[in-house]
């Protein structure tokens, strides 16, 4: 199959480019385009057959559910068995935009869509391309990051290409995605709410809207417990090379990165050291890439897949993640980092 690639503009995509996207939706096809977080490889939610080629392309494991996206509140209700004040509310504050809200399901979701599961995870989007995009095909769409199964997202449209040419009908490319992280996930079908996976919108901010919330540690993902989000596997998100995360906010931490950096490229290795905050002047090596990140969190987000994206390009054989300090405004970025490392 031959994917075909259509430029679209982000703020006003053109009506033709999305006409034959929202047509192949129709179709049964497979289209990725850009989200605000990261981008989407969307099919229709209510078509148990497109739904299963996407969990083809990707080599996505059945039990891990996806996320529906749609056009707004209403179309969001006629999807869920249940619309808590709760939901409202969160609604009213934060679509269109990276909130995932997973509610009780009605029957009409085919299974496919929750893998067997009770409840469904709805968003409202942001992003121009996929508001239009959702808006032409006339149904909710079914779309997880447009990547193969475990590793990472991708925030531009050649990253997109580079797991997925060939095995997907359309890729509408709208440039880099702003946000940079997929959105958070929240279930309010249980109570209180918990996060299943932070993301640009915090637990407080959530908390400012409806109260007290559940923060699931990174801990409770041990091997006996069932997740109670398949995506909260500890490996995902995963560069090709094996990545090491070590703390890096005081100046005796990034000096133990330093060293670290040292130690693995003394025994031959190329490696690749994601900065954090402390760049100081380097003379270039082969053996040695640096990505200095910025100390500014959405920023960080905004470009961390890209980093990745790139070292793994470079073939580096490993990467030393300097991570940020451990506060509530790095709480996704550290999330992601650590789900990037080897054990
Ligand atoms: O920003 C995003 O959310 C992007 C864009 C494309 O919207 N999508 C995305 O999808 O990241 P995906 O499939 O890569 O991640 C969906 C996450 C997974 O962690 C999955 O386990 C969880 O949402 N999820 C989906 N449905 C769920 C459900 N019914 N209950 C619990 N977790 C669910
Ligand atoms: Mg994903």
């Amino acid at each position: 199959m031959r994917t075909i690639v259509l430029q679209v503009h982000p703020e006003a995509p053109e009506a033709e480019a999305i006409a034959r996207a929202a047509e192949m939706i129709q179709r049964g096809g497979l289209v990725a385009f850009p989200t605000e977080t990261v981008y989407g490889l969307g099919a229709n939610a209510l078509d148990p057959r497109a739904l299963a080629r996407i969990f083809e392309a990707k080599g996505r494991p059945p039990h891990n559910p996806l996320i529906v996206h749609v056009t707004d509140v209403e179309a969001a209700q006629t999807l869920v068995a249940a619309w808590p004040e709760t939901a409202a509310r969160l609604a009213a504050r934060y679509w269109p935009g990276p909130l995932t809200l997973v509610l009780p399901r009605r029957a009409l979701i085919p299974d496919i869509v929750t893998a067997g599961g009770p409840t469904v995870a709805v968003r409202v989007p942001r992003h121009p391309v996929a508001l239009a995009l959702l808006r032409a095909s006339g149904v909710p769409i079914a779309a997880p990051s447009a990547n193969r199964s475990a590793r990472l997202s991708p925030t531009r449209a050649e990253h997109v290409l580079r797991s997925l040419n060939g095995r997907i009908e359309m890729l509408l490319d709208g440039g880099p995605t702003a946000g940079g992280l997929e959105s958070t996930v929240l279930s309010l079908a249980a109570d209180p709410p918990q996060l299943l996976r932070p993301g640009p919108v915090s637990p407080s901010e959530i908390e400012a809207v409806i109260g007290p919330v559940e923060r699931l540690a990174p801990s409770h993902r041990d091997e006996q417990t069932p997740l109670p989000s398949p995506g909260m596997m500890a490996r995902h998100y995963a560069p090709r090379a094996p990545l090491v995360c070590m703390e890096g906010a005081t100046p005796s931490q990034h000096r133990r990165c330093e060293e670290r950096v040292e130690a693995l490229r003394r025994s031959g290795r190329r490696v690749g050291w994601l900065r954090w905050a402390r760049p100081t002047e380097q003379s270039p090596r082969p053996d040695l890439l640096i990505v200095d990140m910025p100390e500014d969190p959405r920023a960080y987000a905004a470009q961390l897949y890209a980093a990745l994206h790139t070292l793994d390009e470079a073939g580096v054989e490993c990467i030393v993640a300097e991570m940020p300090p451990d506060t509530e405004a790095w709480l996704a970025v550290r999330d992601r980092l650590r789900r990037a490392s080897t054990p």
